[in-house]
């Protein structure tokens, strides 16, 4: 057998393994996946319809083991964009995702689906801030350094402040990637400050509203889509206690320190626990204020537990990994700390991929 005869035979085990799911789920009769089955045989190639697509990006979520936001997998808006085929095109079905998903606030999990092996999109998030290294040190996100530099490269011109965002970078198949500035208007963003320490607003800290992946391919039976930029809404941790804190990001603790006017000459006086806390905080009432869905890390955890329960009901056991499911402030304080939780790969899933770059 070639190589690429294995791949066709692993290909239909998965088509097969995945309609059968989607037949069991759906209540749908043995004659119908006999005949979707004898369809694919005889065409040679399993391309899911959109009915298929669409519970197969629900599933991916369902299954996705680091996310503790999985209580809300069944409401993915999923929009399909196989047919496109330009740089253009896709460029505006991201502009309507990230519209769409954005909802003036009120976010939407979205997912936008484009044709397998073909299209990229280059950036880690659709929306992400640049980061650039000066002489006076780095500017804007450390994470985003290598790929500002081949923004930069491609003709983009950032204005180099903190919180610059990065153009859609767009290629298909072997062509020269393709960059596309996002309108200032579509990209929603919140100001940080603080309910009492009102000095915080002078640090002029602002985040952006909707996490839309778009570096992971989604697997469904055996197709890989490259290109299946997926949102949620944040937990606010993710923005207070990683991005804003961890000191190879924007590593804000000290400055926090600093204005809460904590002694950071003794690890005892616990300035960083104290610091994480109240950055935290703002990040979840300033979101709450401007009225854009984020959701607290205890919140996130209890809706886990109703995942958990529910996929129980439905005679599923809920996977996990429980290093990225425990959150990154007071974990303990969370029911999922104090339990183990298997790490089982099933699909329907997203996987990371390898860096077009
Ligand atoms: N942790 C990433 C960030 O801070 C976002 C990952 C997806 N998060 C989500 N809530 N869907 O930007």
């Amino acid at each position: 057998m070639t190589q690429f005869d294995e791949l066709k035979n692993k290909q239909q085990k998965e088509a097969i393994e995945f309609l059968t799911l989607y037949k069991n789920e759906n209540a749908l009769p043995q004659n119908w996946l006999n005949d979707r089955l004898d369809e694919i045989k005889k065409t040679g190639e399993f391309i899911p319809t959109t009915e298929e697509l669409t519970f197969g990006a629900k599933a991916a979520w369902r299954n996705s083991n680091r996310c503790i936001g999985r209580l809300f997998w069944n409401s993915l808006q999923v929009f399909d964009e196989r047919q496109l085929n330009t740089e253009e095109e896709i460029y505006k079905a991201l502009l309507r995702h990230i519209e769409y998903a954005t909802n003036d606030g009120k976010i939407r999990p979205t997912i936008t689906v484009f044709k397998p092996n073909s299209v990229r999109i280059w950036n880690y998030q659709l929306i992400r801030y640049a980061g650039y290294e000066t002489e006076q040190g780095i500017i804007g996100d450390p994470d985003s350094i290598k790929l500002t530099k081949i923004c930069e490269q491609l003709g983009w011109k950032g204005e180099r402040t903190p919180f610059d965002v990065l153009p859609l970078v767009i290629q298909i198949g072997e062509r020269q990637p393709v960059f596309f500035e996002i309108p200032k208007e579509n990209v929603l963003e919140v100001s940080i400050r603080h309910p009492r320490y009102e000095e915080l607003s002078k640090l002029n800290l602002k985040w952006y509203g909707v996490p839309i992946v778009s570096n992971m391919k989604l697997s469904v039976g055996g197709i890989e889509f490259q290109a299946a930029p997926f949102n949620g809404w944040y937990m606010g941790t993710e923005i207070g206690a990683r991005n804003f804190a961890d000191v190879n990001r924007y590593n804000l603790l000290p400055a926090v320190a600093e204005i809460m006017g904590l002694d950071t000459k003794s690890n005892m006086t616990l300035w960083k626990d104290r610091a994480l806390v109240e950055l935290n905080l703002a990040v979840l009432q300033s979101f709450k204020e401007d009225g854009v869905s984020i959701v607290d890390h205890h919140t996130a955890a209890q809706q886990f537990k109703l995942f958990e329960q529910q996929e129980e009901g439905a005679n599923r056991q809920a996977t996990g990994n429980w290093a990225w499911l425990i959150p990154p402030v007071s974990p303990a304080t969370t029911h999922i700390f104090h339990k183990p939780i298997e790490n089982l790969i099933k699909k329907p899933n997203y996987f990371y991929q390898k860096t077009p770059f």
